[in-house]
């Protein structure tokens, strides 16, 4: 792991935009996997600042609610169009389908859309209790793309973008781990006290189902992008 420690979340975020920027210039074609949430937000503000030319660029996105159809506002589709895409022009875009008649199925297809496309980088985020993408703690090391039951915990640090904490959905698609380690290249992305505990373990506990981000001490290509904050627990 390749682990950058800045001094503001803002310059983390200039850190991580700037690897992907050098990532995506000269290729004639690209896929990057992309994150929701709040962390790579201010990211997508200097894609758009930049006008960054992402018409050669393919994207495929980590997760999506269950039940929420494309254009519901609080959908990652929907999160990814108002954030990135309605202003980014993309080659294509691909999120999973909340709305999918059968999530299983969705699944498979989403998979196999991944494994055929293949990821060059992949930008990630973490959860205050371990998890990429949706991948809870407890998750098999080898699951593939998945249903998977949110945490009470996910589901309460995302109330925020609901109205009340019922409305957030109780399951969700995402990449497995399996799936996130096969891109050829990881940034992740981490800024603030919240999310210190998870990060000194992704860093420094020996990998444990328990803490779903430690698996990517396995991943031959991880860059790790902190504010002083999220790396305050590292040694
Ligand atoms: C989002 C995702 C999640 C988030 C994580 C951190 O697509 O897969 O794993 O990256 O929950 O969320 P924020 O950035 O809101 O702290």
């Amino acid at each position: 792991m390749n682990i950058l420690v800045a001094n503001t979340p803002q310059d983390a975020e200039q850190i991580a935009y700037t690897l992907i920027k050098e990532r995506l210039a000269g290729k004639r074609e690209f896929v990057l996997g992309l994150a929701t949430g709040s962390t790579p937000v201010g990211m997508y503000k200097m894609f758009k600042q930049d006008r960054l030319d992402c018409s050669h660029v393919t994207s495929v996105n980590l997760d999506e609610y269950i039940g929420l159809a494309p254009d519901h506002p609080q959908s990652y589709h929907h999160f990814m169009e108002e954030k990135l895409f309605d202003d980014v022009p993309f080659k294509e875009s691909h999120v999973p389908r909340g709305d999918a008649p059968d999530p299983e199925q969705e699944t498979a297809r989403y998979e196999a859309l991944v494994r055929s496309i293949g990821v060059d980088l992949q930008l990630l985020g973490i959860g205050e209790n371990g998890h990429i993408a949706f991948n809870e703690p407890g998750t098999a090391l080898d699951a593939k793309t998945h249903v998977t039951e949110l945490t009470e915990s996910t589901r309460e640090a995302n109330r925020r973008f609901f109205d009340s904490i019922d409305e957030v959905p109780t399951q969700a698609i995402t990449m497995g781990l399996d799936t996130i380690m096969n891109a050829r290249e990881i940034v992740l992305v981490a800024t603030g006290t919240r999310k210190a505990e998870a990060v000194h373990h992704m860093i420094e506990s020996v990998p444990t189902i328990e803490w779903p981000a430690t698996i990517l001490q396995a991943h031959p290509s991880v860059t790790v992008v902190l504010d002083k904050e999220a790396a305050s627990r590292c040694a």
